[in-house]
């Protein structure tokens, strides 16, 4: 979605916006452009496509904006209006700038009544118009700061704005009212603000998460929070991000995506240190107590989400039932909010977002609080919108995943639903402690076991990439499975689809038979995850149907199934098999890198832009 930096300070401007804004292509996007205030005049450089366009454009004059020391910039994911250079931010309204996140929708309202008195919008975008509210409010006499809160109170919507005007150079105003906006003090004077964290932590640590309502006004002084309704001054607490630079940079590999599939060992073990005491085997030592007592007394749990996290839903429901004996429902955000569903006494809503910033699983947390049920979340964002209105949040440590698919974000959530799965059987009398001790056991030793698997000139990638490389030109996938191994497929098909743009559809392997069947010939390839649990030999059959009827068979099975090798025209094996065991229950953790992996290496040898294909934004803050 839309990203917003803004800097006022001593340093170069033009350096802070453009890093900012390249620290925020991670969350998609289709033209960019900076504003830089250079004497009394605010220049505007915007552009279609990607940063590198704006780049090239102040090629010429960087010199002179060199001497910038304030500006805004912005990465438009379009929603009103075609990702024309026309449509990007920022849009000039007279001596009025401004950038802005999110959708005002009385925007048809506005622009009407803005033609009525004369104005001339140029864009097709509903934020162009907020220009022409602020024009009007200063014109009246107003400072830039009240002609925004003015402006802002005649929009409906949730939306962001962040503004400058030629009126009083050296000074930016924005307005948090739904998407995101962190602000923070230049530790050597001024102030940054952005629509994540991630654009700031460079410079400062310590950052300012806005709510709703605010209003943050920034100078080379400073900056000051007031309440957008009544101006009052309000203290909003500083929030030290453990985030650093270092982490967000590729560090020589090729693709963010491919650096956090490999990262994943390392998310695991940090998200295990932050919930599990290594020493007593008891986990959340360091995690929300309240969060905890909330789950103890559920006698449901709902857990909502959207895409990857979906799926990592689904398998919670596995686990959690399994080892917690307690009633777990799975929804999609997007579905369950419109569905006036039946929410009993007892029932726990818990969001799943690594963003923490999905507006329709934020939509279903707010509406659950309405109703009186207690909501939690799980989420890798500090200080996300999620993370602060759950009544209780549960951190997955991945640190930043930039890449737009989702990987390392996904396993570490599979982890936290597993201790929490485990916990909970002990806790509620259903799991002796001996055999969540075990559970616990294994989890600890599941990041060993995925480093050493997952060796990028190990037998898994070099099978992965040889079977990419063989299949590429074939017309689908089908990623099947069944018990812990479906979700996983529904994941594997997700990835494919998303970064390299073939079709595949996720199935129960089971399911094939009853219509998808009718689309397997020779040139569709299915992908068969079939580990050697309790589901292997039904799986199988399945896999022998689909053979039959002339598929290329990519097998994904546990290390010394000879006979199912046997039956796959490619073969990639876990590192699991009925000599070194895990508990079948863990698979998912070992088949997920496999299925991100192929899909990473089908869409290099397609050349699709992995880390931002197109279409898709990080996090998707409209409904
Ligand atoms: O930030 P969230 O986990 O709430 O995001 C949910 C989906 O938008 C996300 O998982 C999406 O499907 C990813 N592109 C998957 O790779």
């Amino acid at each position: 979605m839309c990203g917003i930096v803004g800097y006022v300070g001593s340093r170069r401007a033009v350096d802070v916006l453009l890093q900012g804004l390249r620290r925020l292509e991670y969350r998609g996007y289709d033209s960019a452009g900076i504003a830089l205030l250079t004497g009394d005049a605010i220049d505007v450089v915007k552009s279609s496509g990607k940063l590198e366009n704006v780049e090239h454009l102040i090629d010429g004059s960087r010199e002179k904006l060199a001497a910038s020391t304030c500006g805004i910039g912005h990465t438009r994911w379009a929603t009103h209006g075609k990702p024309t250079t026309q449509n990007a931010h920022p849009h000039r309204t007279g001596h009025v700038v401004l950038v802005h996140n999110g959708i005002i929708e009385n925007y048809q309202d506005i622009r009407r009544r803005l033609v009525a008195r004369g104005h001339k919008p140029e864009s097709e975008t509903d934020s162009e118009l907020f220009g022409f509210l602020v024009l009007e409010e200063m014109d009246k006499g107003r400072s830039l700061c009240d002609a925004v809160r003015a402006g802002f109170l005649q929009i409906e919507g949730s939306c962001s704005v962040v503004v400058m005007s030629e009126k009083e150079p050296g000074m930016i105003v924005g307005v948090r009212n739904g998407s995101p906006l962190v602000a923070a003090h230049d530790p050597d004077g001024g102030m940054f603000i952005a629509s994540d964290a991630q654009p700031l932590v460079e410079y400062t640590k310590e950052v300012i998460f806005l709510e709703n309502g605010d209003l943050v006004a920034g100078s080379r002084t400073g900056l000051k929070i007031s309440s957008l309704a009544d101006g009052n001054v309000i203290a909003r607490p500083v929030t030290r991000i453990d985030w650093s630079a270092e982490r967000m940079d590729k560090q020589g590999w090729p693709h963010y995506m491919l650096k956090e599939i490999y990262e994943q060992p390392a998310a695991l073990s940090e998200t295990l240190n932050g919930i599990l005491d290594r020493a007593t085997g008891e986990p959340f030592v360091l995690a929300d107590q309240k969060g905890l007592q909330t789950l103890k007394n559920a006698t449901r749990i709902s857990l909502v989400a959207c895409g990857s996290s979906w799926h990592a839903a689904l398998l919670g429901k596995y686990w959690l039932e399994r080892w917690g004996r307690i009633a777990v429902d799975v929804e999609l955000a997007s579905e369950f909010r419109y569905r006036d569903p039946v929410l009993q006494e007892g029932t726990v809503i818990v969001g799943i977002s690594q963003s923490g910033e999905t507006a329709d699983t934020l939509a279903v947390m707010r509406e659950a609080k309405t109703r009186g049920i207690q909501t939690a979340a799980i989420t890798n964002v500090r200080g996300s919108t999620i993370s602060r209105e759950a009544d209780s949040v549960f951190y997955t440590c991945a640190g930043p995943e930039i890449g737009v698919a989702a990987t390392k974000t996904f396993l570490s959530q599979l982890l936290v639903q597993l201790i929490w799965a485990g916990w909970l059987g002990k806790t509620r009398g259903a799991l002796n402690p001996a055999r969540t001790a075990s559970l616990f056991d294994e989890l600890i030793r599941l990041p060993h076991l995925l480093e050493d698997y997952m060796r990028p000139d190990g037998v898994m990638a070099q099978t992965v990439r040889s079977t990419a490389k063989a299949l590429l030109g074939i017309k689908g996938f089908f990623f099947i499975g069944r018990g812990y191994s479906f979700p996983v497929a529904l994941e594997g098909a997700l990835k494919l689809k998303e970064i390299a743009y073939i079709h595949a559809e996720g199935y129960a392997a089971g399911e094939l038979k009853h219509g998808p069947i009718a689309m397997i010939d020779g040139n569709m390839a299915v992908v068969v995850l079939a580990p050697q649990d309790s589901w292997r030999e039904k799986t199988v059959s399945n896999l022998e149907e689909v053979k039959a009827r002339g598929a290329r068979i990519v097998g994904v099975g546990g290390g010394n199934d000879s006979s199912l090798k046997e039956l796959c025209d490619f073969w990639i094996p876990l590192p699991v098999s009925t000599k070194h065991k895990i508990d079948e229950g863990l698979l998912p953790v070992v088949l997920a890198p496999v299925v991100q992996l192929l899909s990473y290496e089908t869409a290099l040898l397609k050349g699709t832009d992995v880390d931002k294909p197109r279409n898709l934004a990080k996090s998707v803050t409209v409904e």
